[in-house]
């Protein structure tokens, strides 16, 4: 067996319509009739949306609903050949982005910025992605750095909970994240992070709705730590951002962790997860317009003329940011609390029912991500189980476990009913389990040593050149 079909059979199959549809490794010599391309397109997504309207699927599909989705593709249609770096053709694409950094602005109190400074005014920008807005957020530390106090070995300090988009910015950038254990709480430690300031530190990073957990750091803390270091603060509001201050006004204790904090320099929020838009925008938000600009890159001697562009990106589309607007005016204040009173309530009765499960115990103080793990069976088990059942959680580790982020497909009636069964049912099975290596564990074991983790990074890169292959 070759090495290409050993990592393919490692990786399963990667080309399930590899014997259903014609392939392409060339340009067809001559185009295709566009309604049996869109057939054979309308076949491969009506499969694969199967596997999520189920309700049974994790966090990915935020909203689901398909009446939105056709809303929002039909705006996206308008603008979608249309490049938002070309602005003098559609300045109705400054008005969507405007407004969307506007409007998430103030869901992140930043009214409070001038309160608190009256020179401060949280300026933002639109990114493709929570990836890309914690990279710009990144390079604005690594720029400050070395404009305001002359660092030119960047360090960043963050929770091990953080998101690898901070270290693979780190790592495009020359900057080194120094990683610091959580505490029992799976909240960053506060004090431990203070232990590693150094003249070289630009910035600390914390999350709100961390993904391993769903935790909200101690931000309050850590603004704290920041102000007196005079350093900057990066709050990494991906994935709770746009649902944490709509949980907070139903009224469920929620830590703050926005602009109302001093510290607080930059937040990445993205309405491509609860802000419910389509794939492909994210904001990040500074504290200030200085901050900012340091994000911004010009050159003015170019002979294809003067260039300048805001973020990483060059060309894109302005259909994705009409479809942003859209989606939160749609949406509107009522519709992001009704939203999360729906997500709350399956994952307070999902709570209930692990709690009914004494093998079970929950990592850490959950809102709308409720992780798992067990002391007394292996996890991993009880996930194969699930899965069985057309479940699909997301595998965590350090300690073994998984996550069920709660989305709007996940409150049709009796989803949360059925999850708590299997799970009860998943528990059981992980007591007697009739193989020896669980599944959902990909070289289980092996994690936690320095060869087996780069055996884990090795088989990972080998995924990604599979996920390239033709066949
Ligand atoms: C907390 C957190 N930060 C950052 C990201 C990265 O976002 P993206 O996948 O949009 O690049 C995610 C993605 O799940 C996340 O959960």
């Amino acid at each position: 067996m070759s090495d290409e079909q050993e990592s393919m059979d490692l990786f399963g199959d990667m080309h399930p319509y590899n014997k259903l549809f014609m392939k392409c490794d060339s340009l067809p010599e001559k185009g295709r009739d566009e309604a049996e391309i869109l057939k054979e397109i309308t076949f491969m997504s009506e499969e694969e949306n199967k596997k999520w309207q189920t309700g049974q699927c994790s966090g990915t599909m935020y909203h689901g609903g398909m009446e939105h989705y056709a809303f929002l593709n039909k705006v996206f249609s308008m603008y979608s050949s249309i490049n938002l770096l070309q602005r003098d053709l559609c300045p109705s694409g400054t008005k969507f982005e405007a407004e969307v950094l506007a409007m998430v602005a103030k869901m992140l109190h930043a009214e409070e910025v001038s309160k608190i400074n009256p020179s401060d005014y949280v300026a933002g920008a639109i990114t493709s992605g929570g990836s890309e807005s914690i990279y710009n957020a990144m390079f604005v530390y690594r720029e400050w750095g070395r404009d305001q106090k002359g660092i030119t070995e960047p360090e960043v300090i963050a929770p091990t909970s953080i998101h690898p988009a901070h270290l693979k910015a780190a790592h495009y950038l020359g900057m080194k994240v120094i990683r610091v254990p959580v505490n029992a709480d799976f909240e960053a430690d506060v004090e431990a992070m203070r232990a590693q300031i150094t003249p070289n530190t630009v910035a600390l990073a914390a999350t709100a709705g961390t993904y391993p957990n769903g935790v909200v750091d101690p931000i309050s803390k850590l603004s704290a730590l920041a102000l007196e270091h005079k350093i900057g603060l990066h709050v990494d509001g991906c994935l709770g951002g746009f649902i944490l201050p709509w949980i907070e006004k139903l009224g469920y204790e929620v830590p703050v962790f926005d602009f109302r904090l001093p510290g607080v320099t930059s937040i990445s929020c993205d309405t491509h997860k609860y802000g419910y838009s389509l794939k492909g925008t994210s904001t990040v938000n500074f504290r200030n317009k200085d901050l900012r600009r340091y994000m911004y890159f010009a050159q003015e001697d170019w002979s294809g003329g003067i260039y300048a562009s805001p973020t990483i990106q060059g060309s894109r589309s302005a259909g994705l940011s009409a479809a942003m607007w859209a989606a939160m005016v749609s949406m509107g204040e009522d519709g992001y609390l009704t939203a999360a009173k729906a997500i709350m309530d399956t994952a307070d009765k999902i709570r209930e029912g692990i709690a009914k499960i004494p093998e079970l115990r929950i990592m850490g103080k959950t809102t709308f991500l409720i992780s798992m793990t067990s002391d007394v069976v292996d996890p991993y088990f009880i996930n194969d189980y699930l899965d069985k059942k057309g479940w699909r959680m997301n595998g965590c580790q350090n300690p073994p476990g998984f996550h069920f982020c709660i989305t709007l497909p996940q409150t049709q009636p009796g989803i949360a009913e059925r999850f708590v069964k299997d799970l009860a049912d998943g528990v059981n099975f992980a007591k007697d389990p009739p193989y020896e290596v669980p599944r959902s564990g990909f070289l289980y074991g092996m994690g936690a040593t320095a060869d087996g983790r780069e055996i884990l990074r090795q088989g990972m890169k080998g995924w990604i050149d599979a996920s390239y292959e033709f066949e």
